[in-house]
């Protein structure tokens, strides 16, 4: 049986968890696809780091020791911030790799491009975990762009929030313990900024934004809250009057074509969809012109949710090239 190269880059939370997986569920991929995979080398910033064992696995801080890889097809990219992970991608899709993503802050301003430049060589981006993590928005987006058109999104985009917003209602916990659990549980970015100032769920709009209208409104016209001015005392008095804070980011197209778009706080009553998704959860409606409003549900952030997409996302490439192959 044919074994696929691959690298990882990143071995943090979500790389870590893409190892996980690939192990755990290599004799199910390698008889669903016909192809066994191996990891033959990840990529770290600290290799005087301890971390999990991967065994035969090339550890290297130098990713011109990956692209040496001969004959490699697939690259995992879990790596933070957008350089030098733009650049990285850019080479191994001109080496020929397929490359699957969960990095929002580089794809929401380079996923067209390397889209494209994938076009050009041949191979796919897969990009689910991007966005809402283990939610399959992407893959569900474009399905429902094969027939219908998306008129408006709405929703949860920050596990992060979401998980500190509910811990202080349920549990009254402080802003900061909560963030301090959301890290420990593997939700919250190693630098929190975005997660609580609304660029990361700003980023993964803008990553809908692009699927679904092919375009993004103006960045600095989108106005961006976080929930970092949310106190305890607020949380808990909306409650004793039957309201949750919930972090909302929506982006509707107007009749005239042009996007709106914004992301923050706001108070929503038990009739409000987004008033029961609780914790880690986070949920997207998407308001269709033929199939009316589809709602998505499911852990927007954490190792194994988020790493099960870019495992899907690999089934889903080699999957096609298969299919590819037989028909041919
Ligand atoms: P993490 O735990 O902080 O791990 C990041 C990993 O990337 C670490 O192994 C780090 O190396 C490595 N790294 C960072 N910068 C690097 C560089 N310039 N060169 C080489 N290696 C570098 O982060 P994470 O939570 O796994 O997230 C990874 C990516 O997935 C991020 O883009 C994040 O936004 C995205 N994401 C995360 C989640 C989640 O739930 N955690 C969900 C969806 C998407 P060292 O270990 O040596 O420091
Ligand atoms: N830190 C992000 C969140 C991870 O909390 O939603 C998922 O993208």
């Amino acid at each position: 049986m044919a074994t696929i190269q691959a690298a990882i880059l990143g071995f943090g939370t979500v790389g870590q968890g893409i190892y996980q997986i690939l192990n755990e569920k290599k004799d199910q991929l390698k008889e669903s696809l016909g192809l066994d995979i191996d990891i033959k080398a990840i990529l770290i910033r600290d290799k005087t780091k301890s971390r999990m064992a991967a065994p035969d696995v090339l550890f290297t801080d130098n990713f011109d020791e990956i692209e040496a890889i001969p004959d490699l097809q697939i690259v995992f990219e879990a790596i933070v911030g957008e350089d030098p992970a733009y650049d990285y991608l850019c080479k191994a899709i001109q080496k020929g790799c397929h490359v699957i993503t969960a990095n929002k802050v580089m794809f929401s301003k380079h996923g067209l491009e390397l889209q494209e430049l994938a076009n050009r060589q041949g191979v796919h981006v897969g990009y689910e975990a991007t966005t809402a993590g283990g939610v399959p928005i992407i893959s569900t987006l474009k399905n429902i762009l094969l027939v219908n058109q998306v008129q408006r999104i709405q929703g949860i985009l920050n596990g992060t929030s979401n998980y500190i917003l509910t811990q202080m209602r349920v549990q009254e916990s402080s802003f900061q313990d909560a963030l301090e659990e959301a890290k420990l549980l593997g939700y919250a970015e190693a630098d929190p900024f975005n997660d609580i100032s609304g660029q990361d769920a700003f980023r993964k709009l803008m990553i809908l934004s692009n699927l679904a209208f092919g375009k993004q409104p103006k960045w600095d016209d989108v106005s961006i809250e976080g929930i970092g001015d949310i106190t305890l005392e607020q949380v808990l008095g909306a409650a004793r009057e039957g309201l949750r804070f919930r972090h909302v980011a929506e982006i509707v197209e107007k009749v005239d074509g042009s996007l709106h778009a914004s992301v923050g706080p706001r108070l929503v009553g038990p009739e409000h969809p987004l008033y029961a998704i609780e914790g880690v959860n986070n949920a997207i409606a998407l308001e269709t012109d033929y199939m009316g409003t589809l709602t998505l549900v499911g852990p927007g952030a954490g190792k194994l949710p988020t790493a099960s997409a870019m495992v899907k996302d690999y089934a889903e490439i080699i999957g096609k090239r298969t299919q590819i192959l037989v028909t041919i």
